[in-house]
């Protein structure tokens, strides 16, 4: 596997992040430790992950896929072989404080993670959005103290705008903090607008490293959908039928399923190598419910777009009107 550089910092990851956001709620334990094992034996050496993640679902709670983390990182004594990341910033109780970007959670915040992750160092924590309720100078003056300690590698920013992003440098340089080293926006074939409009200039000039999530727009460029076949049964498809269901995008996961066809491989393989082909994104963060998932996700780094693949996929995909919010 060809490892990338992470933006301008001095690490190198995988071409392919794992995402873990189906864990404990999903998937299941045994499942999750599973799709970890194999992760790492097929190379993949950065996991993401979120102190929130699976508050919304039924058999879940806010914590229990970072719990989950930690056991296995416990188990398989694997730390040192990860690039481990994290995010703060989503409500972990009914506390009105246990939540935001204040100095006062961000220290409560990275405390608890590290309790359930069973690790002394996350290498790097990412802000899950932005908080209006807290100037940007208390969170990074909050976060510059994690790194100062070790106890944070290199911090990141998630579902942000290119303002707030230039505006938190400006920050960063004027005080002597670190700045964010990478960005996690959303971003597949069926929803560039978000990171091409300006984000991505703002990545070329700052040199941050990207690692973009939902490639598969949440299942949606799969086989599972067709536009007169029934939802597939799963918790995620009415999300899908709202965000992804119009004609233009029909005309999108069409192209894909032809390429995809006409190569012998799966859409979601052609998909995610659309993604690897861009030259600002360092990985797309995958999410898979099963080894077979994760394999075939994997191996999209096999999957290689000719120059008439691209620039049709680029066509039919081009600027899709969707001024939408950032979540
Ligand atoms: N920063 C943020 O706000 C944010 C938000 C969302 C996600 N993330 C991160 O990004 C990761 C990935 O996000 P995502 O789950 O939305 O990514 P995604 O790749 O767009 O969607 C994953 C879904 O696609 C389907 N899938 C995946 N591989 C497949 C395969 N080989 N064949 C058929 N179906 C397949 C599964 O759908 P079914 O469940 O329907 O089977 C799976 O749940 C998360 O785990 C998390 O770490 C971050």
């Amino acid at each position: 596997m060809e490892y990338r550089r992470l933006g301008t910092t001095g690490i190198k990851i995988s071409p392919i992040v794992l995402g873990t956001m189906q864990m404990g709620w999903r998937v299941d334990e045994e499942e999750s430790f599973k799709i970890m094992d194999k992760a790492l034996e097929l190379g993949i050496n950065c996991f993401d992950t979120a102190d929130v993640y699976s508050y919304w679902a039924e058999n879940s709670h806010a914590g229990k896929t970072e719990e989950i983390i930690g056991r296995w990182l416990n188990d398989r004594s694997t730390r040192d072989d990860l690039i481990l990341a994290t995010k703060l910033r989503g409500a972990m109780s009914d506390d009105i404080n246990d939540r935001g970007l204040s100095r006062r959670h961000v220290h409560q915040a990275i405390t608890n993670s590290l309790k359930r992750l069973q690790t002394d160092w996350i290498d790097l924590y990412q802000i899950h959005s932005f908080d209006n309720d807290t100037p940007i100078e208390e969170t990074l003056h909050a976060m510059n103290l994690l790194v100062e300690k070790g106890i944070v590698n290199y911090i990141g920013a998630s579902n942000i705008h290119p303002w707030m992003l230039v505006e938190s440098f400006w920050v960063s340089e004027k005080n002597g903090y670190a700045r964010f080293e990478t960005v996690q926006p959303p971003y597949s074939i069926v929803r560039r607008m978000l990171v091409e409009h300006q984000m991505e200039h703002v990545i070329k000039k700052f040199g941050l490293g990207v690692i973009p999530y939902s490639p598969l727009a949440g299942g949606f460029l799969t086989e599972r959908y067709s536009a007169d076949g029934p939802l597939p049964d799963t918790p995620r498809s009415e999300g899908a039928q709202k965000r992804y269901f119009t004609e233009k995008r029909w005309e999108i996961h069409d192209t894909v399923k032809e390429i995809a066809k006409s190569k012998e491989v799966k859409m979601t393989q052609v998909a995610i190598a659309w993604i690897l082909a861009k030259d600002f994104i360092t990985a797309p963060i995958i999410g898979a419910n099963s080894v077979e998932q994760l394999e075939e996700n994997v191996a999209s780094l096999e999957v290689k777009l000719d120059e008439d693949e691209i620039k049709r996929l680029d066509e039919v995909s081009d600027w899709v009107a969707d001024y939408e919010s950032i979540r």
